[in-house]
Formats: C-alpha cells, sequence, structure tokens
C-alpha cells in the first residue's frame, strides 16, 4: 500500500534521539567487523555497520532487494558490506558511492577480498558528493541509502555527524538529483532504510512531491521507541 505521509511516526523526542545515539565506539580507531564469515576492516572514520545495516545486508545478500544481473547503487558504501553482498547476488554494475574517501578506499579493498574480478560484472567505487560522481545518462536499477539521518545533532565531532546525523536535507538532496538527472531506471527502485529518529514525514513527503511512490517494505519496532522503515521508492506507473 502506498504510504500516507501525514500517518508515519512524528520525530522521536530530541533527548531520546541523542540517549540513543550516542558515539559507542571510537570512530578514529583502527576496527575489525565480522559479517557471513567474511572479515572487513575498519580504518578511522569509517561507519561500524549497525542492526540497520544487517538487515540491509541480509536483504542484500538473500535478494529480498535483488541487484542480480541489474545497475546497482549503493549510497553511503561505509565499509563496503553492500557492495560486497551486491558483488556475490551478481549486480551487473555496482557503483560505491560515499563522500569519505577512506570509506570508498577500503571497500575496494574489500570488493576485491571478497568479490575479485567477475564475468559480467562491473564495479565502479566512486569518492562522490551523493551522486556528483556518476556520469551523466546512468540510469540505476535499484538503489539502497541507509543515511546519516539522524535529526538531532548527536556529537560534534564531523565524522561522526556524517555518519550519523546530517539529517533529513541529505536524503531530500538525494531525491531531488535522482530525480533532476533522471537516474533511475523506468523500473527502478529506490530503498531507503530510515527510523522515526528522523524527520519521517519530510523525507518520504519530498520523494512523494519529487514524484515517486513510496511503499512500505518493512517496519521493524525495537520497542524501545525506535520505529525503523524499509522504503521502497518507484516511479509512478506511466
Ligand atoms: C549510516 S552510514 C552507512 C554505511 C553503510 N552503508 C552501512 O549501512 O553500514 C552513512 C554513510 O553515508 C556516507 N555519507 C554521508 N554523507 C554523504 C554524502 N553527501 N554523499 C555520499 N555519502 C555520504 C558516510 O560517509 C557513511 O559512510
Amino acid at each position: 500500500m502506498d504510504v500516507v505521509v501525514e500517518e508515519l511516526p512524528p520525530i522521536l523526542p530530541a533527548e531520546h534521539i541523542i540517549a540513543i545515539n550516542k558515539p559507542k565506539r571510537d570512530l578514529h580507531t583502527e576496527r575489525d567487523y565480522s559479517w557471513n564469515g567474511l572479515e572487513f576492516r575498519l580504518p578511522p572514520g569509517v561507519f561500524h555497520p549497525g542492526e540497520t545495516s544487517r538487515m540491509l545486508h541480509k536483504w542484500l545478500l538473500d535478494g529480498e532487494i535483488e541487484t542480480k544481473g541489474r545497475v546497482y547503487a549503493a549510497m553511503g558504501a561505509g565499509a563496503g558490506v553492500e557492495a560486497v553482498a551486491a558483488g556475490l547476488r551478481g549486480a551487473r554494475e555496482i557503483y560505491a558511492l560515499d563522500i569519505h574517501p577512506e570509506s570508498v578506499a577500503v571497500t575496494a579493498q574489500h570488493y576485491t577480498e571478497h568479490v575479485g574480478p567477475r564475468p559480467g560484472t562491473d564495479f565502479h567505487p566512486l569518492v562522490s558528493d551523493l551522486f556528483d560522481a556518476v556520469p551523466d545518462g546512468t540510469r540505476f536499477d535499484v538503489v539502497t541509502f541507509n543515511p546519516p539521518a539522524v535529526s538531532q545533532t548527536v556529537s560534534d565531532d564531523p565524522d561522526v555527524i556524517r555518519n550519523v546525523c546530517v539529517g533529513a536535507s541529505l536524503v531530500t538532496r538525494f531525491f531531488d538529483e535522482l530525480v533532476d538527472r533522471d537516474l533511475l531506471a523506468e523500473d527502478g527502485e529506490v530503498l531507503i532504510i530510515v527510523s522515526n529518529t528522523a524527520d519521517l514525514r519530510t523525507v518520504v513527503g519530498h520523494a512523494v512531491e519529487r514524484g515517486l511512490v513510496a511503499r512500505v517494505r518493512y517496519r521493524h519496532d525495537w520497542d524501545d521507541g525506535v520505529i525503523t522503515f524499509l522504503f521502497g521508492l518507484t516511479r509512478k506507473a506511466a
């Protein structure tokens, strides 16, 4: 069913958001991350995947979000787990996009280690502010984004802000670029995973204003006030 924007949960109270999003690990150290039997290195500043990331990664690997044979963009690639999942799944093209050069570099390393050269799959790791580095004329069948959309500034560390709490404006700009540059294939789908720690009504309302149709693909209640949604956004049927 299409989303009724006004019925989406409002933003959680600021103090609640700040309490649950306080940075827990030291982002400025070398860390490790294991996923699906694979090892990922997290250089300083690279996002440590959380529960929300893991949902996305599982869906990409098991095909709930299908990239096989498709042109896929992992927006905000982080450590590169989405790119690796799509490579293992057999995507036709993978764009791994992140504004953070170290994230793109480590994504490329992880892709080489865990996927390697594959006939029929092209991999494009790009340092990019949203879609800036994507050539005109590119058309994506699938785009995923676990955006740093938390609505409260939970730290004054620029790396924490980039990873967690840039806010809704980043996601509205993401939709603007996608629509203005006609980057979504006719039957393509954009999947964003966001919770009520973000301004859901602004984010989804903007996508709808820009002509996309929004559906709830998945909803998870964490029993602490936080509700996470996977929204699927498509073009309106002609
Ligand atoms: C919440 S993390 C998600 C990382 C990874 N996708 C995951 O789920 O584990 C958000 C990512 O978005 C990236 N990011 C922030 N602003 C961006 C922008 N303007 N353009 C591209 N990527 C951006 C951050 O560097 C970070 O890697």
